[in-house]
């Protein structure tokens, strides 16, 4: 790996939600207090929107990392399920071992469940991500489950984190009484040339770098350009550009290799092509594309 050439200790740049290398810049600080402002106080429907790769399943893990492990939660990453099968996994994540048959007797079960919880004083949290994904029959299902409660309490607090379209479901007419029920509402932005700025030293720091910053200051600009701020590309981009710079020998980069690696990438200059093409990596496209790339380089240095 590139690693011992740059003086790091592990992959700056990797593409997991890891809370560890968390950076918080304004968005995405106001992003998380949203979050855990609306599970620390109850108020029952929280959305939280954003592009894709703007950084919302990373907040999530970070939230998790910060709720009492005694909270019970359900974490619903694929929420293109029917009913009985989301009501399974819900049952799967708080670990409830009944085994039920119909919808009446998951609720029946969930309920029972759910009023042991407040008992201990704790309210369970269900987060469905990626719920710009949820069909009509499942938002409703969603719905009924914020449906419970107690005279004085509600039983249950719904997360419903995803990219715009989440919102512009949630104003249709039919979700009326939903949308009634959503106490927060927060959209993460990409970062701005100063967040992205320190989100590259943060990430260089963490991964054990100590030098004058890899990446010079026409690289950052160009960075800029090519991703829109948006961390997902960030991070592409800059894991192929220390390819690059590694198989050419350069120890700092410059904006000719973000151009090069760009290019190569398929990553347009315009800021309004960024985000579509930050969305079509909901696929993985520049991901794969880049894992094909860093593939070349790495049968041309071993040679
Ligand atoms: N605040 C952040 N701190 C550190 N890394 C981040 C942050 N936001 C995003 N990332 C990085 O960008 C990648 C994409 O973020 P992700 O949370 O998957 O976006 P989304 O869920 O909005 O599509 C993550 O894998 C993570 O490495
Ligand atoms: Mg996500």
């Amino acid at each position: 790996m590139y690693r011992d050439f740059y003086g790091l200790l592990r992959a700056p740049f990797e593409m997991t939600p890891d809370p560890t290398f968390l950076y918080l810049g304004e968005t995405h600080r106001e992003g998380l207090a949203t979050l855990v402002y609306g599970v620390r106080s109850r108020k029952g429907f929280v959305v939280l929107t954003g592009e894709v790769g703007t950084g919302k399943t990373t907040l999530l893990h970070a939230l998790l990392s910060q709720l009492e492990p005694s909270m019970p939660s359900a974490f619903i990453f694929n929420p293109r399920l029917d009913p009985l099968d989301f009501l399974h996994v819900l049952f799967d994540e708080f670990g409830i071992e009944q085994r039920c048959r119909t919808k009446a007797e998951y609720l029946l079960a969930l309920n029972h469940f759910l009023i042991e919880c407040l008992k201990e004083d704790r309210t369970a949290l269900v987060i469905i991500d990626e719920a710009q994904n949820l069909s009509p029959e499942m938002l409703e299902e969603v719905r009924l489950l914020s449906n419970l409660e107690t005279p004085t309490s509600k039983l249950i607090q719904i997360m419903l984190v995803g990219q715009p379209e989440l919102d512009e479901m949630l104003d249709r007419p039919d979700l009326r009484q939903l949308r009634q029920r959503i106490a927060l509402r927060y959209h993460l932005e990409p970062f701005d040339a100063a967040e992205l700025d320190q989100y590259i030293d943060e990430r260089l720091r963490l991964a054990g770098y100590t030098g004058k910053g890899i990446f010079k200051r026409s690289a950052r600009k160009a960075l800029m350009k090519f991703t829109g701020g948006t961390p997902r590309l960030v991070n592409v981009l800059c894991d192929s550009a220390l390819l690059t710079g590694y198989a050419r020998g350069f120890q700092m980069l410059g904006a000719d290799v973000i151009e090069e690696v760009a290019r190569d990438l398929h990553l347009s200059a315009e800021g309004a092509g960024n985000r579509q093409l930050a969305r079509s990596d909901s696929t993985g496209q520049t991901t794969q594309a880049a894992a094909r790339r860093s593939r070349r380089l790495w049968s041309k240095l071993f040679r």
